[in-house]
């Protein structure tokens, strides 16, 4: 696990100064997949892996980014820094500076130093992790704070306009926002949110099916086109539609064919994933937790049917779950393709629930998993 004590005194010994530490939490996603760009909903909660950040001021005009996890350190010229990708994992701080320095900040003169544990590549949002630990020193050195949910929009445009993904606002929005012991039901088209407590007796299981995930790949970008192309498709006969948010599943009856196939499957994913996800925080505040695994398992379905974005070792991972004592319910969980599902489990049954599906997914695939009980946990903050 992430040890502040540790990165102060790596930093301390690398730079020579005391630094300042923040946390920015990984998620995982309960529910409302590729939902977040069309204006929907989703349901998040932060998790307890972070990248944490150190940063102290330097006195010579020097940026100094050093990451303990690739063991590599960038100088920059405050004065100069990179206003494009360079396709390096230095892109994600960098990119935050480039947003703040758009905003009319002057980027000061400092050291950071980043160190996280949010495994990458593994749909549990390690890059908003860093985006958003690297926002929070860099808002200290400046003295300023956005409230958080302009910070996460900052750190979500870094991440379109500067490292060129188009991800959607989710994995941002929760590692800023995120509180401990609950998930939040996000509103992507106006950023209101609803906190919904998890009940003490239920574990979050997440397994790794070890299948690397990356959302600067071609699958994510093309099925967030498809998604668009399903919104203009409605549109021209129902002009307030402008994202699949304003639609309905008779808008699909009546002008899918209007649409290519993958298109209309996709927009019929999104459109009953927007329902299930309100649906699923309305039972989770209500602590039924029958509707709610009821509700995770049709995500899954649609996500894997309807969206294609799963694969054949997430299908068997959530398939392998489905008759393990203590489950309430599993899916895949973020921007699909591999990566980890998210399983919700009564608690006093999770080690035994994880030590099984680790079990029988390696005897299934040949493949070992890593799967980890967590917990909700609170947004970004500042540890000292
Ligand atoms: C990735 C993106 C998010 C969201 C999910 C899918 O995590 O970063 O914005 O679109 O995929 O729900």
């Amino acid at each position: 696990m992430h040890d502040p004590e540790a990165l102060r005194s790596l930093h301390l010994k690398r730079f020579g100064a005391d630094p300042a530490v923040f946390a920015a939490p990984g998620r995982v996603n309960l529910i409302g997949e590729h939902t977040d760009y069309a204006e929907g909903f989703v349901m998040p909660a932060a998790i307890d892996f972070a990248t944490l950040a150190g940063i102290s001021p330097r006195t010579d005009g020097k940026v100094v980014l050093f990451s303990e996890n690739y063991g590599d350190e960038l100088v920059y010229h405050a004065a100069a820094l990179p206003s494009e990708r360079t396709g390096h994992w230095s892109d994600y701080p960098l990119g935050v500076l480039a947003i703040f320095a758009g905003e009319g900040h002057k980027i000061p003169a400092f050291s950071l130093s980043l160190w996280g544990d949010v495994p990458l590549g593994s749909g549990l949002s390690s890059s908003a992790a860093v985006e958003v630990a690297t926002a929070v020193a860099v808002e200290s050195l400046l003295g300023i704070q956005y409230p958080g949910p302009v910070l996460a929009r900052l750190c979500q445009r870094s991440e379109n306009e500067f490292v060129g993904s188009s991800c959607g606002i989710m994995d941002q929005f929760i590692s800023a926002n995120g509180a401990k012991d609950h998930a939040l039901l996000l509103d992507c088209r106006d950023l209101s949110f609803k906190l919904a407590p998890i009940p003490g007796d239920v574990a979050l299981v997440i397994a790794n099916t070890m299948v690397s995930h990356a959302i600067t790949g071609g699958e994510y970008t093309s099925r967030r086109a498809q998604v668009e192309e399903a919104a203009a498709a409605i549109a021209r006969h129902r002009p307030e539609v402008r994202f699949l948010r304003d639609a309905t599943p008779e808008d699909l009856v009546k002008w899918g064919h209007e649409m290519s196939p993958e298109a209309l499957k996709r927009a019929r994913h999104v459109i009953t994933e927007n329902i299930r996800t309100v649906a699923a925080a309305d039972a989770l505040i209500h602590n039924d937790m029958k509707a709610l695994g009821k509700l995770m398992a049709e995500a899954h379905q649609s996500y894997s049917k309807d969206f294609e974005a799963s694969c054949a070792e997430a299908d068997t991972m959530v398939g392998l779950a489905q008759d393990l004592p203590g489950l309430i319910g599993a899916r895949l969980t973020g921007g699909g393709f591999g990566g980890c599902t998210v399983n919700l489990v009564q608690a006093d049954q999770a080690q035994t629930f994880a030590a099984s599906l680790g079990k029988r997914y390696e005897a299934a695939t040949g493949i070992k998993p890593q799967i980890h009980i967590c917990h909700a946990s609170g947004g970004a903050h500042k540890i000292k």
